[in-house]
């Protein structure tokens, strides 16, 4: 069978294009071998079948879940791990994966917790407790890269928790091909699935990034696991964000954040101090600071530009951390509605801390660094943005501006320049920070550089 590496759709015969997911050069040729379904499988799978029930007499029991050691991972799962449930981790190489499934397996004292690792041995994931410095007689380490052999470890150890480090390096007898090609993945993940549903365990998948960015291999995962976590973050800093692009138990917007210490990870419960590099200092030109928001924690980041006169004709636009069209499109509002030339000029934009934020509220922080780099002046002490801007250069208002306004003060900045009406019906009074409404880039501009 040819199967496309991209979403794991197959082909009986080769083709150039997925008919699928229409990704070019992507179907590799897995050998499959069916496995002899035994007769008495259609009578038994007719014993268990499951009878429709009314949804008004479906019982609902609150699932069940077991609250992880780190907050963070909590809250991104959505509230504690569900029993039953599986849960992959991805994330590119070196980032910290098993990192941080150990430092929570060893803080669990109250189950009996299977570890699988298909990557390092027992002795290497001993030295790594040793570093993180925890320890737990109720967690049990095996290095097995054999499904089949994974299930006899289940049924000796029957733990209360399954950690598979990596899915990838995972193969069952059954299939001829290669651990890690898209048949082995989807077979022994579905077959870990079907365990944790019958058996109600838990079970955690650490699964790797290819080169594209998406978990390696197989879509498919996505469809099959109940929660995906991502954990990124740019490996020359040492944050690293947690976030869920799916979970069927909590939502996808929450957010965990950690920093990658000499004894493991840290959580980092306050993500604006790490993020606003030096408050105390004086202002520099270029830098603003932008209150943004990932799921329901605002937080403040700063954003840092560079304008220069372009040395060759073809201006450079560099981003690091944010959309790099949508940072063109600022430009081009600054062009046109405000009358700033920048057309001949190049433009560096980074995000501090090697976050990527994706919030549109982040808009008048980087206008606000553009143009304080270009007219060469710092944006004063204490001043904090959020709005978006439109193709017009309007400002618009943004969601949750009063928990933004909120953080801000309790940061000690003295200003927030945010988009006009977007405080409606919001008591301002006990608030000690200056709140300056605009509504267009102009307005902003002249708050800020008079
Ligand atoms: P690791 O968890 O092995 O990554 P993954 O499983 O995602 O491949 O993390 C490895 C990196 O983390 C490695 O470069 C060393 C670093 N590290 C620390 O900085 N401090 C620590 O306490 C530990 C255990 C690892
Ligand atoms: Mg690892």
């Amino acid at each position: 069978m040819w199967f496309c590496s991209e979403c794991g759709a197959d082909s009986p015969k080769w083709e150039g294009r997925c008919p699928a997911c229409g990704a070019w050069n992507t179907m590799v040729e897995e050998r499959i071998t069916t496995r002899k379904k035994d007769s008495g499988q259609s009578r038994t799978s007719r014993m268990t079948m499951s009878v429709p029930q009314r949804v008004s007499e479906i019982r609902a029991i609150d699932e069940a879940r077991i609250h992880m050691p780190s907050e963070e991972l909590n809250r991104v799962l959505g509230g504690g791990l569900v029993s039953g449930s599986m849960v992959l981790i991805g994330g590119e190489p070196g980032i910290g994966k098993s990192t941080l499934v150990l430092q929570n397996i060893l803080s669990i004292k109250s189950r009996r917790i299977l570890y699988v690792s298909g990557e390092e041995s027992a002795m290497q994931i001993k030295l790594r407790a040793d570093r993180i410095g925890r320890m737990s007689d109720n967690c049990y380490i095996v290095t097995e890269t054999s499904l089949e052999n994974i299930f006899r470890h289940i049924e000796q150890i029957e733990p209360q928790l399954l950690i598979v480090d990596s899915i990838q390096t995972i193969a069952s007898d059954d299939i001829e091909s290669s651990a890690g090609s898209v048949s082995q993945v989807r077979e022994c993940a579905a077959r870990l699935l079907r365990f944790a549903k019958e058996a109600n365990v838990p079970v955690m998948l650490i699964g790797h990034i290819n080169k594209e960015g998406s978990l390696a291999g197989p879509k498919v995962l996505e469809h099959i696991v109940d929660a995906v976590l991502q954990f990124e973050g740019d490996r020359q800093y040492m944050y690293r964000i947690l976030r869920a692009t799916k979970n069927r138990f909590g939502n996808t917007s929450e957010l965990g954040i950690y920093e990658m210490c000499q004894r493991g990870l840290r959580e980092v419960t306050n993500p604006s101090e790490m993020l606003l590099s030096r408050q105390d200092e004086e202002s520099l030109s270029g830098c603003a600071i932008g209150v943004t928001l990932e799921g329901i924690r605002p937080f403040l980041i700063e954003a840092q530009a560079l304008v220069s006169t372009a040395a060759y004709g073809t201006p450079q636009r560099s981003v690091t951390g944010f959309d790099s069209k949508r940072m063109n499109m600022l430009l081009a509002v600054l062009e046109k509605r405000v009358g700033f030339k920048l057309a001949q000029k190049d433009v560096f934009l980074n995000i501090a801390g090697g976050l990527k934020v994706a919030d549109p509220a982040l808009d008048l922080a980087v206008i606000a660094a553009i143009l304080s780099s270009n007219v060469d002046m710092a944006v004063p002490h204490g001043i904090c943005l959020s709005g978006e801007v439109g193709l017009s250069g309007e400002i618009r208002p943004v969601t949750r501006m009063e928990q933004r306004v909120r953080e801000a003060e309790k940061l000690g900045m003295e200003t927030i320049i945010i988009p006009k009406g977007s405080l409606k019906g919001v008591d301002t009074s006990k608030l000690s920070i200056e709140i300056v409404e605009v509504a267009k880039v102009e307005e902003a501009f002249r708050r800020l550089f008079g």
